[in-house]
């Protein structure tokens, strides 16, 4: 019986982003595209006397150690479906950023169910881990399965979608982050002194570009709705967008909730190029090259 179990999980990118209502349950219904990418956590749980977590890494001093952290309520959710007690030490090793709109959280959740069923033998059905990462939070369930997918009610009705070839992302990456409750709330008082109606349909242009493997033609169809509230809530990224098309990309978005801004790109050098100036620029905290889309949550070590 292994004593520590090892999985490393992928960031995502909203390569579109439709927000339709906020419904009873306190969501908006959602019409998104997900695409994981090459920016990975690493979680390692390990058999202990009780739950203990760790962080380490580039976002370290800002994620909770105790028992708000979704990697920690993971836990507890597979001990309870399997009749274990709870009791790991969970460590994440971290890379994505925090509060960015990359599901960093969603994704440490999702590598601890995944590692918890592992270390304690569960074989818990593919389904049933589905079910409790959608408990946990509407974006685990896609950092289970990476690739790309259609993301529909809360984001975690899930259907893959086919796509071609690798495609170059840019992240920038700002200092401090932006809270998903928070600009969920702003765009529905944005929307107040709106007259349109809110269509939330995924257009097809952007399927057929997926699966063309066609960066061109997905880079102008790329949407995010919530872009509007996260630029409102921190109008600096209104510029490190404009800065990142001026640079070379294909098409700038706001990443998910924000405030990491996303950035596609048209190759790979034209992605170390953006990258370098992105960095030189003084408006961003970070910024780095990733690939997608890639595999989602996988054990790769115990
Ligand atoms: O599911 P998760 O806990 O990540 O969502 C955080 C918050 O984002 C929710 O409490 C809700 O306010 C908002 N949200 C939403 N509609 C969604 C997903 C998230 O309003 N589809």
């Amino acid at each position: 019986m292994s004593e520590s179990v090892t999985v490393r999980v992928p960031a995502k990118v909203n390569v579109f982003l439709g927000v339709g209502e906020r419904e009873f349950n306190g969501y908006h219904d959602l019409a998104t595209i997900f695409q994981a990418v090459s920016i990975y956590d690493e979680v390692t749980v390990t058999r202990s006397t009780e739950m203990a977590l760790t962080v380490t890494g580039s976002y370290a001093d800002v994620v909770p150690t105790d028992d708000t952290n979704l990697a920690w309520k993971a836990a507890e959710l597979v001990a309870q479906a399997c009749g274990e007690r709870a009791a790991v030490h969970i460590e994440i090793s971290k890379n994505i950023p925090v509060a960015g709109g990359m599901a960093g959280g969603s994704a440490d959740a999702a590598a601890a169910l995944l590692a918890c069923d592992e270390l304690w033998n569960a074989h818990i059905p593919r389904d049933q881990l589905d079910a409790l990462a959608a408990q946990l939070g509407a974006d685990v369930p896609f950092m289970l399965h990476g690739g790309c997918a259609l993301g529909l009610g809360r984001g975690d009705l899930l259907s893959p979608i086919m796509t071609r070839g690798n495609f170059h992302w840019v992240f920038a990456m700002s200092t401090g982050g932006l809270s998903t409750a928070d600009v969920f709330a702003r765009i529905d008082e944005l929307r107040l002194d709106d007259d349109q109606e809110i269509d939330v349909a995924v257009p097809e242009e952007l399927m057929f570009a997926l699966a063309q493997g066609d960066a061109k033609a997905l880079a102008r169809h790329m949407h995010n709705d919530l872009q509007r509230a996260a630029v409102d809530l921190k109008p600096e990224l209104a510029e490190v967008l404009s800065y990142g098309r001026q640079s070379g990309a294909l098409a700038a978005i706001v990443s998910g909730s924000g405030p990491t801004c996303a950035f596609l790109a048209g190759s790979e050098s034209s992605a170390i190029d953006l990258v370098v100036a992105l960095k030189s620029s003084g408006l961003v905290r970070d910024a780095v090259h990733a690939h997608g889309p890639v595999h989602g949550a996988r054990v790769v070590h115990q």
